[in-house]
């Protein structure tokens, strides 16, 4: 949500700044494994092997990666990569008292991207508690964003896709999942934070106006988590400096809507509304926005979701020169401000969300 003094900073998006994983709230059986085996990840922990629960593995979709069993001190191949490992085998494996496998530190991120993306999609385990799918869900969705943000890639924008395909899930299931999804991000820095927020107030509003098809919410989430990559092409000493911009520079930071979509204009993954949701995304009712200088029934209600989901997003986070406002503030501050940049119904509508009224 830029103003004239108000440059987003992306300095931490070059990799500068290292994603931890955090702890999962839960005291459940997996929440308690998927500690252990993020602990066993930390870069102190020197073991050439980690160790993992088996239960964390879904039988029907076995990572294909070595496994190794512990005898005493020595591991032993028990799977290599390319040998079949089946759930009978797994079964074997916990009748027989043995509840953990171990891998090769090396395939520990593929392991890690793994129960991300498996564990927290709707099919799977139906009894994995709430806040861990979210921390997963999360967790994935950050780590995510930080590549896109390295490297705008289609490959990489298809990642961010399954990322928002599963916030879709866990809200299409239990709505009041938003509220942790959205309290859990405070740790990360600013962009992942900002993206993947604007990302799941869009599919707040789009599931409070009832866009509540699948595809309609994918579409919202994905505009959101893509609204600002076109920063990506803009040159580091701007999006990096500590002051205000300069008008040359300004210029520059403005062309991101028009930069963002054509990254992605080519790409048949991403739905039209949703490339005009990034375009758009800084267009205002009053016709003073950028790139078009669009007024009220030029712009479309996707790109209008992002923009007030952007703006909000905005100010209820810290940003390295401004507080985290809290939501009651940013509605004050936009509803004497900003009500020209945003949609009133909208506006409405998550003034509702924040209220607690998701459906
Ligand atoms: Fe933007
Ligand atoms: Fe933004």
């Amino acid at each position: 949500m830029p103003g004239r003094n108000d440059p987003i900073k992306l300095c931490h998006i070059m990799g500068a700044e290292k994603i931890e994983t955090l702890p999962i709230a839960g005291d459940d059986p997996v929440s308690r494994s998927l500690n252990e085996f993020y602990q066993e990840l930390a870069p102190e922990n020197k073991e050439p092997y980690v160790g993992l629960k088996l239960h964390l593995i879904r039988p029907d979709s076995i990572p294909s990666v070595s496994f190794f069993v512990k005898r005493g001190k020595r591991y032993r191949i028990f799977r290599n990569q390319q040998e079949a490992f089946s759930a009978f085998e797994i079964k074997a494996l916990l009748d027989a008292g043995i509840e953990r496998i171990y891998l090769s530190r090396g395939d520990s991120g593929t392991i890690r991207q793994y129960l991300e993306t498996f564990l927290s999609a709707s099919s799977a385990q139906p009894q994995m508690p709430m806040e861990a799918q979210v921390s997963l869900a999360r967790s994935a969705a950050v780590r995510i964003t930080e590549e896109l943000f390295q490297d705008p890639s289609p490959e990489n924008i298809r990642k961010g896709m399954k990322a928002v395909s599963g916030f879709v899930n866990i809200l299409l299931r239990d709505p009041k999942a938003f509220y942790h999804l959205i309290r859990l991000s405070s740790h990360d820095p600013y962009t992942y934070q900002h993206s993947v927020g604007v990302g799941l107030n869009a599919i707040a509003l789009g599931k409070r106006l009832k866009l509540s098809t699948e595809q309609e919410l994918m579409d919202l989430g994905i505009a959101g988590l893509l609204h600002d990559i076109g920063k990506t092409r803009v040159r580091p000493e701007v999006i990096n400096k500590p002051g205000p911009l300069d008008k040359v520079e300004w210029d520059e930071m403005r062309q991101h809507s028009s930069w963002g979509y054509e990254l992605l204009k080519d790409n048949r993954d991403v739905s039209q509304r949703a490339k005009l949701g990034v375009l758009h995304h800084h267009e205002d009712n009053s016709g003073s926005g950028y790139p078009h200088g669009l007024t009220e029934n030029q712009i479309s209600i996707f790109a209008k979701i992002i923009t007030i989901a952007d703006i909000f997003n905005a100010l209820t986070t810290d940003r390295t020169y401004s507080k985290a406002k809290s939501p009651f503030d940013a509605f004050k501050l936009i509803q004497s401000a900003m009500m020209h940049k945003v949609d009133k119904q909208l506006f409405a509508e998550l003034v509702l969300i924040y209220g607690g009224k998701l459906d």
